[in-house]
């Protein structure tokens, strides 16, 4: 593999450099100078529009990120990752998600396998699976077909899955719903088990490594809830030869890990593997999204698969000039390192999404919240933004003001679709036009601002004219596409997969592993003795530790 290249030492940087240190970043006299500018910054991907022209850039600065990618072999890293090279090499392994959605009857051999007959064995086991319990063919232990399905998972077996099944409500079967379990908070387990009827729930384990202490637990208090009800309740006997076959009705599993699974107690033949060069942040298109799939059906599944896998073609085919995720992950680039944004808002003017900016935050900051590069060296420069945000309008009556005339550079994404699932209407207002008028309100706001002489010609009185005044100039992106489809939820997750892969590249760092959680796992580990009541292991504590657990351990009933 070669050595990653500083981007800073390239002629792109140094055009950068200058480029920024040049530009006075003025969107309203950019318009007015350029007609076309809307049409000129705007691409599609798949079903996506997406209007760049918002942004602090020219034909210049664009052609120098462009430059800039080609300069750091962004085409050969991207290569090599749908190659099935071993690119993320702190853990020596392939980065394949893109292979998750490769259509049945292509090959892809990987360290001498074909992964593709793989892939689709198992979405075929999951499409049986979910068919079954969707036609009520699937039966719990007392013979009644399942109404909710519980996803016991954390991080990429959580995060994912409950997004989308989020966004893509109007395609669940009536009478069937999922929840989500992750927190090893006891409440959450508690909370989300309390009202559902143990006869009819069916629990999924999702855990690539099935060694996950937070869902390890929640699946033995899974568990145990369910056999101490059905015992409670007459359903089934004592005894452990009655709680296996509960547990065989009422528990399935993924991972890539089976032998654990089985350990655990779930039959194999209940459970749907998948592949160590499946990351947890890209593994909702696995079996991880088994939750998902029972609750839209194997067709709406595959065209989840569809929407992945157009914005992959499209990654791997379209030239950088053209090329979205490689542009939005360069435009990224330009305003962490060069206006030094510290985050980026994601802002859905869609409810269904009202998880995604949740979802990203692991994609995007597990990805790329990294001091040192794929060959050990420090980095080069800022890396990894924060990633944050709210769909709108709620965003709007909180943390707007900020955006608007705060003294940060946020940048941000605003994502809408021109069909509403729920096309209400308020007297003569359709009401999705009223929301939709805010997504572009708020663009032209942030973009244009509004200057002092404007705010005086509204009759406002000279002390406060400073406060009304709005900047502009502060940078977004507006992503549309016809409406909130299964492949359009899948292309806006595809498409943010390679901005994060793009500016991974960029940074020179190994996107794909995520070394920063292990610490804090490893120290939980020593703490739970302290926290339990062992004084030799409290002595071992630092001094605010030891006081924090002493404080909690006085305070605990
Ligand atoms: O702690 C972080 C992490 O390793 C994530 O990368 C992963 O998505 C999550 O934990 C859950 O891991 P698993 O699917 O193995 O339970």
């Amino acid at each position: 593999m070669s050595e990653p290249v500083d981007p800073t030492t390239t002629p792109a940087w140094a055009r950068l450099t200058a480029l920024h240190e040049s530009l006075q970043p003025d969107l309203r006299g950019w318009f007015a100078a350029d007609p076309s500018r809307a049409k000129s910054f705007s691409f599609t991907a798949g079903d996506l529009y997406v209007d760049l022209s918002k942004n602090l850039i020219n034909a210049d600065i664009l052609s120098a990120l462009v430059d800039l990618a080609d300069q750091v072999g962004l085409v050969a890293r991207r290569d090599a990752m749908l190659s099935g090279e071993h690119i993320n090499v702190t853990e020596d392994r392939a980065v394949l998600h893109t292979a998750l959605r490769i259509p049945k009857g292509s090959s892809l051999v990987v360290d001498g396998t074909d992964v593709i007959p793989e892939v689709h064995k198992v979405l075929g086991k999951v499409y049986a699976f979910a068919d079954k319990v969707r036609s009520g063919e699937w039966v719990g232990v007392t013979g009644k077909p399942m109404t909710t399905v519980v996803n016991i998972g954390i991080g990429g077996s959580d995060l994912g899955p409950v997004m989308v099944y989020e966004a893509l409500q109007p395609y669940v079967q009536p009478g069937l719903r999922a929840r989500f379990v992750s927190n090893i908070d006891p409440t959450d387990v508690a909370e989300k088990t309390k009202d559902l009827d143990p006869e009819t729930t069916l629990f999924i384990v999702a855990s690539k490594t099935f060694t996950t202490l937070e869902t390890l637990t929640n699946a033995r208090l899974a568990r145990s809830w369910l056999l101490e009800a059905l015992r409670e309740s007459g359903a089934i006997e004592a005894g452990e030869e009655a709680a296996s076959a509960a547990v065989a009705k009422h528990f399935v599993a993924v991972s890539t890990a089976l032998d654990k699974v089985a350990a655990f107690g779930i039959d194999p033949e209940n459970a749907f593997g998948f592949w160590d060069w499946v990351g947890g942040r890209y593994s909702v298109d696995s079996a991880i999204g088994t939750s998902v799939a029972v609750a839209i059906g194997p067709a709406n599944f595959a065209d989840f698969l569809a929407g992945f896998h157009a914005i992959d073609r499209h990654f791997a085919e379209t030239e950088l000039a053209s090329n979205v995720p490689a542009l939005m992950g360069l435009l990224n680039v330009w305003y962490v390192n060069f206006f030094k944004a510290r985050s980026h808002a994601v802002l859905p003017y869609a409810q269904f999404l009202h998880r995604f900016a949740a979802y990203l935050q692991q994609l995007t900051m597990e990805s790329n919240g990294k001091g040192v590069r794929y060959d050990g060296s420090p980095v080069t420069t800022e890396t990894g933004e924060v990633f944050w945000g709210e769909p709108g309008t709620n965003g709007q009556h909180a943390f707007y003001q900020l955006i608007h005339q705060g003294t940060q550079l946020i940048p941000a994404d605003f994502i809408a679709v021109a069909n509403p699932a729920h096309p209400l209407v308020d007297g003569d207002n359709d009401v999705h036009e009223l929301f939709l008028a805010n997504f572009f309100a708020q663009t032209a706001a942030l973009a244009f601002g509004k200057t002092a002489d404007e705010v005086r010609a509204e009759g406002t009185a000279e002390a406060i004219v400073p406060a009304r005044v709005f900047p502009g100039n502060r940078p977004t992106t507006s992503i549309m596409a016809p409406a909130l489809t299964p492949s359009v939820v899948g292309q806006l997750i595809a498409l943010y997969e390679h901005i994060t892969f793009t500016q991974g590249v960029v940074w020179g760092i190994d996107s794909f592993d995520q070394w920063g959680v292990e610490l804090g796992k490893q120290l939980a580990l020593q703490v739970t003795p302290a926290v339990g009541g062992d004084e030799e292991a409290l002595g071992k504590q630092d001094p605010s530790t030891q006081s924090l657990i002493s404080y909690y351990r006085a305070q605990r009933n």
